[in-house]
């Protein structure tokens, strides 16, 4: 009997290299990849293009039950589809970023979010990468990694990913920013769930961090099966 796909949750802050090693595991076992980082940039971009302000809970939450946040597949990185609409660059702008911080504060708009990704993710075979999906969206997952590394070395990575948008120091200070308004937030904050296994990659490579979590659900699978 085929082994059933497994729930990978992969939580952290900005910058924690929690996209990478999502898309890197997803590739290796041959799993669907979901960014929720994505789904909130998605409607964050709506609202902002259809002038939603972005501390009207009721209106952003009316807005989001109103729309389809779809990810495909792609071999080079999964494309974000908004009704319909591909959204993918759009939704890595700054402003964009900025605002997916704030929309993500209403809990309407989180419970929107959750329900969602629980029914994407219900088959198993899938990476989750976000804040809260080993506390909160599937607080039941096989694996939990929390990836974290310190906010100076995570502020260069994003600088790196993104140069032309960014000055280095800019970057920083906007990531502090959002952690902060991620860590503290009411509801669902960036926390480890309890019994995650936390990584911190500051002074580790990508290599590094991807034997210790490869390492991490061999072990699973491994006492799943005895
Ligand atoms: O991972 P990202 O930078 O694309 O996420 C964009 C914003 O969405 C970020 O400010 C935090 C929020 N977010 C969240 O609150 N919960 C998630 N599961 C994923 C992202």
């Amino acid at each position: 009997m085929a082994e059933k796909g497994m729930i990978i949750a992969i939580d952290g802050p900005a910058g924690s290299g929690k996209s990478t090693v999502a898309a890197l595991l997803a590739r290796r076992y041959n799993y669907i990849n979901i960014e929720t980082g994505a789904m909130y940039r998605a409607l964050a971009w709506k609202a902002l293009e259809t002038g939603v302000p972005l501390d009207d809970e009721a209106a952003l939450a009316d807005l989001a039950g109103k729309s389809r946040i779809e990810l495909q597949a792609h071999p080079n990185g999964n494309r974000v589809l908004l009704d319909g609409n591909d959204v993918t660059e759009r939704i890595r702008r700054q402003d964009v970023t900025e605002a997916a911080s704030k929309v993500s504060v209403h809990p309407k708009v989180r419970a929107w979010m959750v329900q969602n990704q629980r029914e994407l993710g219900a088959a198993g075979g899938i990476v989750m990468e976000g804040r809260d999906i080993g506390t909160h969206v599937f607080p039941q997952a096989d694996i939990k990694i929390f990836l974290d590394a310190d906010p100076e070395v995570r502020g260069a990575r994003r600088f790196l990913q993104n140069p032309t948008t960014h000055l280095k120091e800019t970057a920083a200070a906007d990531l502090r920013e959002r952690d902060h308004r991620d860590r503290t937030r009411a509801n669902s904050p960036l926390v480890p769930a309890p019994d995650a296994v936390i990584i911190d990659s500051t002074h580790m490579t990508l290599d590094q961090v991807m034997d210790n979590i490869v390492e991490v659900i061999e072990a699973r699978r491994n006492a799943a099966q005895k």
